[in-house]
């Protein structure tokens, strides 16, 4: 089944509440939230207070991403916040196999994402202790980038190495997620699909998630 996680990035932050509500009912099923810091990526964003307001407003997982440097510092706090799902980069942590383990024992499920340049050799070893792989088809820091085809080959082999191992991890894909693109990655075997821009810059949000769907629910294997 295909899952859609609006990514409240491309939102309007003064009418955050309302563009949530409207992403909701429109039958979206995961709320993905992005927390950059600066340096790992180059943009600042949101912490662990968003999530919490976030919290008590909606009943959609709550998906954060965190695109941030020393994770294990502000892990705590988001979990604390309500993450139902924390993702960290492998790239950011020297000891992916320890952080893992601390977002799991905090009661959340624990998720890691690759950019585009980083091969999927590091996440195999963790691979049976995460509970979603996370490709990104852009390089991070920014909504409304265009979506990078050599991305789709990693999807593949992600969703074989997988397969092979009965590995039951979410594989989520991040970046440039459009009508079109929805269907190469839904293809290549990605269950959840991040949608900023393509959803929330739309004009029409509801129709944007309903679209995703309906590509997800007709490429469904
Ligand atoms: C990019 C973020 C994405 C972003 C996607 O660094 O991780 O979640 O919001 O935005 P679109 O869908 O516009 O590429
Ligand atoms: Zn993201």
């Amino acid at each position: 089944m295909t899952l859609i996680a609006p990514s409240i990035l491309s939102a309007n932050f003064a009418r955050l509440g309302a563009e949530i509500k409207t992403v909701e009912k429109a039958g979206a099923d995961w709320l993905h939230i992005d927390v950059m810091d600066g340096h790992f990526v180059p943009n600042i964003t949101i912490g662990p207070q968003v999530v919490a307001d976030i919290r008590p407003e909606s009943s959609l997982l709550l998906d954060v991403h965190l695109m941030i440097e020393h994770p294990e510092i502000l892990i705590p706090e988001f979990a604390k916040a309500g993450a139902d799902i924390v993702t960290v980069h492998a790239e950011a942590c020297t000891h992916l196999h320890r952080v893992v383990h601390q977002i799991k024992e905090l009661g959340v499920k624990a998720g890691v994402a690759l950019n585009p340049a980083t091969s999927l050799t590091w996440v195999e070893d963790v691979i049976s202790d995460i509970d979603l792989l996370l490709l990104m088809t852009v390089n991070p820091g920014f909504g409304g980038q265009k979506f990078i085809p050599s991305t789709i080959k990693k999807i593949y082999r992600a969703r074989q190495l997988l397969d092979e191992n009965r590995h039951s991890a979410y594989l989520q894909v991040d970046g440039g997620i459009n009508a079109e693109s929805a269907e190469d990655v839904v293809n290549a075997g990605a269950e959840v699909l991040v949608a900023g821009s393509y959803i929330f810059k739309s004009g029409v949000p509801e129709a944007a998630v309903a679209t995703l769907k309906g590509i997800g629910a007709g490429l469904d294997r």
